[in-house]
């Protein structure tokens, strides 16, 4: 099965023009084809423009076992809207993925199920070193050196210094100090209205956790993934480190600061918390200056009902896959980024961290999981259009330009123009390590 994409302008490694693109059985095997090369299908691109698919690294799609809130097929359906075309979910399902059995059992439940590519992390424990060590068809480890949603949690440094010392798959942690955000809730006495939250989980946790998971990576020579940076300084800390650590921002705390808690309250409650204006322009600043090199989403979906509990019964999460892209190319619009850099942030970067075979770029002999953004597309954001199954987004009323209008997993389209289409999977992500 061949198709060309022709007269879109395409986001190719090192420049954006206009291209042809020939995809033969899911691969790309021509970016520079004739616009009559022959195809079974051939896709007119006018006025559109033709990127990698977006590599979500870090979500949670609550399956198995929490499937009220999101399940693999929900969330899936969400990133084919949204331009995701793979994702890297996290361990604290339940059961939680903490051992090899528990991964094997996640994928073979993600094979039936998943609309685009999927990968899992194993979780780490204070004692599953032997499953951590064993683990291979996944990106890497996470840690919770500070709780969060779920039990999952590291924070001895004996624990810690084994993890980093004994292991080899690049690891990733969630960096909160726990200590200090336990101090923090009972000085509070575990906090009474949203804004609390970012006075339990301040700039401080945040920072120390960081501090302390890049020294065991630096000491231990080991790949290191700072996920979801929230405070300017860890912006700060950051720059000074080595090549074995890389970092991520997360869309609401590029676009959400501690004044917005006042119109959206615990729709925007997260761990780690949103922070000031301030820490919003710093990881910004960030960004922009590469030292953090990935945009993921977080997502994780509650429900409504779960939401609206009052502050310290709401859970922390909520869901993004479906609009971060186009939050994005907002951006884009704007004139604050450009669409190179969105490129490298959500497509390029997490393939490279993660060490994906034949993904995050348009490029012969990699996987056509490709999107077509119309960066002239203008849509307001609403609740009702949601398909995450939790059927809500922080971002309902905001009008956003630039949006994924076709979606192309493996050189299949499943998404066109508002209509899914559910006929086949995505695969599992492959790791050259
Ligand atoms: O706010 C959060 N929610 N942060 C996390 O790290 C976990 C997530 C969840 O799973 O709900």
């Amino acid at each position: 099965m061949k198709t060309l994409i022709r007269n879109a302008t395409v986001a190719l490694p090192d420049e954006i023009g206009q291209f042809n693109v020939l995809i033969e059985n899911g691969t790309i095997i021509d970016v520079s084809a004739s616009a009559s090369a022959t195809a079974d299908e051939v896709i007119d691109a006018k006025g559109l423009h033709l990127i990698p698919g977006v590599i979500d690294d870090q979500v949670h799609f609550r399956e198995p076992g929490l499937t009220h809130k999101e399940d693999l097929l929900t969330a899936t359906r969400a990133c084919a809207k949204g331009g995701v075309t793979s994702f890297l979910e996290m361990p604290n399902t339940k059961p939680t993925t903490t051992s090899v059995t528990a991964l094997h059992d996640k994928l073979a439940i993600a094979a039936g199920k998943c609309l685009v590519n999927y990968g899992f992390y194993i979780g780490a424990t204070p004692t599953n070193l032997a499953e951590l060590q064993n683990a291979t068809r996944t990106p890497g480890i996470k840690i919770f050196i500070g709780s969060s949603t779920g039990d999952l949690l590291v924070d001895e440094q004996s624990a810690l210094e084994r993890i980093f010392g004994e292991t080899t798959l690049p690891i990733c942690a969630h960096c909160e100090d726990e200590s200090t955000v336990r101090a923090n809730a009972a000085a509070l006495n575990g906090g009474k209205d949203v804004a609390d939250h970012s006075r339990i989980r301040d700039n401080r946790a945040a920072l120390i956790a960081t501090k302390r998971a890049v020294d065991l990576a630096e000491r231990h020579k080991h790949q290191f993934h700072v996920l979801h940076v929230s405070t300017a300084e860890e912006v700060e800390f950051l720059r000074g480190t080595s090549d074995l650590i890389s970092a991520e921002a997360c869309p609401h705390h590029l676009f959400f600061s501690l004044d917005d808690y006042a119109r959206l309250g615990t729709l925007i409650q997260m761990n780690p918390s949103i922070k000031s204006k301030a820490d919003t322009e710093g990881v910004w600043k960030g960004l922009l200056d590469g030292t953090i090199e990935v945009i993921a989403t977080d997502h994780a979906p509650h429900t409504l009902e779960e939401k609206r509990q009052p502050y310290p019964k709401s859970p922390s999460g909520l869901p993004a896959v479906e609009n971060s892209l186009a939050l994005m190319l907002n951006e884009v619009a704007h004139g604050r980024c450009l669409l190179s850099q969105v490129v490298s942030w959500m497509c390029e970067a997490p393939a490279r961290i993660w060490h994906m075979k034949g993904k995050g770029a348009i490029r012969v002999g990699y996987d056509a999981d490709l999107v077509l953004v119309d960066l002239n597309k203008t849509v307001e954001v609403r609740n009702e259009d949601q398909l995450t199954k939790c059927g809500w987004t922080p971002w309902h009323g905001t009008t956003l330009t630039g949006w994924p209008v076709r979606t192309l997993v493996m050189g299949r389209t499943v998404f066109l123009n508002g209509q899914l289409d559910e006929s086949q999977c995505g695969s599992e992500i492959q790791y050259s390590r």
